[in-house]
């Protein structure tokens, strides 16, 4: 089959090559899926360079990609509750060969029947951004309706599906942006719109109750200044120097409880989210598509920064 591969480690984009690789054999527990689509997240170019290579040790060359849409061709002896023919979507483990490839073997466990009512593309933009937004703003926070949220980073991939979560689940949303990133943000469902290049979101918001940082650094430390008496933060960025430094005393100054993220494949979110989308209280916002053989040119707009919800890349 088609992939495109990481032959190593590399800042520079030549680490990625298109080429022909054997397809994927799938195990007893796994389903083999025919990928339509893989969604691009950070997370690739952050394995690409190396940076998570402690956690994620590969042996090249490797296929990246977490996220995809397909069709499901084949299944292992110990899978029930998906069939050939069935149209899914998913989260592959960073350690399995993943989606950037025309096809890709994964546990069942992790893949679910996608949104009826979406493309391959809008299908494989979801999984890690909704998951992550879930585990976040549901599992660990326990968000209610009427709560103030303030996401940071509302225009990229995270923020964009945490905003209009939260705003699915009757909570008031506040977010941050880029200047460009307004009106786009308004859009998805942010009543509070703060162009954080022009202004201090400290100086305009008081009183919420739950903060979801995608930022980190100064941004969060600054943010327990808005956070209410007994409020959360929930930040998906972990070991920033500046953060461990002062988050112990903040959290207990302000009585503030802090829940980190963990990359985690969470089937059961997309079951959750599934109806959401078929009732339109959830909008894909997949903002560039681009061929699988271009995966490089998504990795280059990824890290020149400025993203507007997801890009993704077409496999067939
Ligand atoms: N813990 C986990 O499980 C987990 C899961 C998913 C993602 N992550 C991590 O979370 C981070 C965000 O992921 P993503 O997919 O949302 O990335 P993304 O799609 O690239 O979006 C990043 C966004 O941040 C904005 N931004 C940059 N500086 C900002 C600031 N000071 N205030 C407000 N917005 C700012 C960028 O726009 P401008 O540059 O125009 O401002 C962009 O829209 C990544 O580092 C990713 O690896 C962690």
């Amino acid at each position: 089959m088609k992939a495109v591969t990481l032959d190593r480690y590399g800042q520079d984009l030549d680490a990625l090559v298109w080429r022909e690789v054997p397809n994927p054999q799938p195990g007893p527990f796994d389903v083999l899926i025919d990928v339509h689509a893989a969604g691009y997240n950070p997370f690739d170019a952050k394995l690409r360079k190396g940076y998570l290579k402690h956690f994620y040790p590969f042996t090249f060359p490797h296929v990246l990609g977490n996220d995809f849409a397909g069709v499901v061709v084949a299944k292992g002896p110990a899978v029930w509750g998906l069939e050939v023919g069935d149209r899914v979507y998913g989260m592959q483990q960073a350690m399995r060969w993943g989606s950037y490839a025309e096809q890709i073997a994964v546990d069942a466990a992790n893949v679910r029947r996608m949104p009826s009512n979406l493309s391959f593309e809008a299908a494989a933009s979801l999984p890690m951004v909704y998951e992550t937004a879930w585990v976040g703003i549901v599992d660990l926070a326990l968000i209610h309706p009427g709560e103030l949220i303030l996401v940071h980073a509302g225009a990229g991939g995270v923020g964009s599906a945490t905003l209009q979560l939260a705003r699915a689940l009757g909570a008031h949303v506040a977010a941050t942006c880029s200047t460009d990133a307004v009106d786009f943000v308004r859009e998805l469902g942010a009543s509070i719109v703060i162009d954080y290049k022009a202004k201090d979101f400290t100086r305009v918001l008081s009183n919420v109750d739950l903060v979801f940082d995608c930022v980190g650094g100064q941004t969060n430390l600054d943010s327990y200044k808005v956070i209410r008496k007994g409020g959360r933060m929930v930040v998906v960025l972990r070991e920033d120097k500046l953060e461990l430094e002062h988050t112990a005393r903040l959290c207990a100054e302000h009585a503030v409880t802090r829940h980190e993220v963990a990359f985690d494949q969470r089937g059961d979110v997309l079951d959750h989210i599934r109806p959401m989308f078929e009732q339109n209280r959830l909008r894909p916002v997949v903002t560039k598509v681009l061929a699988l053989k271009d995966a490089r040119e998504a990795h280059r707009a990824s890290d020149a920064g400025g993203a507007r919800g997801k890009i993704v890349l077409k496999v067939r």
